[in-house]
């Protein structure tokens, strides 16, 4: 069988603005700084990681529409989406590949309304409040589940 090694990281709305956001829940780490980063981890693990980020919920679902075949498994941050778009939700269940879901504040200790995920239950793991290590524990997640 081939190696499946090809990892699409997903970024949703306001995660281009990183840097600019309250460094209280999100760190300085620009969001460019975040993706060079992960794509070291990444190849350290030896996968590949492709990047999409998206201000535009129907982008988002549309990307996810289009993976089929070009991805082995995803990570998604989908920003605020997360809490409420059940558009993302049913895009992802399309997508049916291992997924982990990514946030780098620790989001059931925020706002109530940032408690509930849409997408949760279809992902292998969450991965919450670990600033940007926690894209690692998710590179690594994701490697056990593409090697089982
Ligand atoms: C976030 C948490 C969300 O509640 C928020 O809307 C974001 C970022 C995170 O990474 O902590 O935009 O997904």
């Amino acid at each position: 069988m081939s190696v499946r090694n090809r990892i699409e990281i997903l970024h949703g709305v306001n995660l281009d603005q990183l840097g600019r956001r309250n460094p209280e829940h999100y760190g300085g780490l620009t969001f460019d700084a975040l993706e060079y980063r992960i794509t070291d981890w990444a190849a350290e693990l030896g996968l590949t990681a492709r990047f999409f980020q998206t201000n535009f919920e129907g982008e988002f679902v549309e990307h996810l529409h289009k993976l089929e075949g070009l991805a082995d498994g995803i990570i998604l941050n989908p920003g605020a989406w997360t809490h409420y778009s059940w558009a993302i939700r049913d895009a992802l269940e399309l997508a049916a590949l291992p997924a982990v879901e990514v946030h780098l504040s620790d989001v059931k200790q925020r706002e109530e309304w940032r408690r509930m995920s849409v997408i949760e239950d279809l992902c292998v793991e969450t991965v919450s409040g670990k600033g940007p290590d926690g894209y690692l524990d998710a590179l690594t997640r994701i490697k056990a589940v593409l090697d089982a």
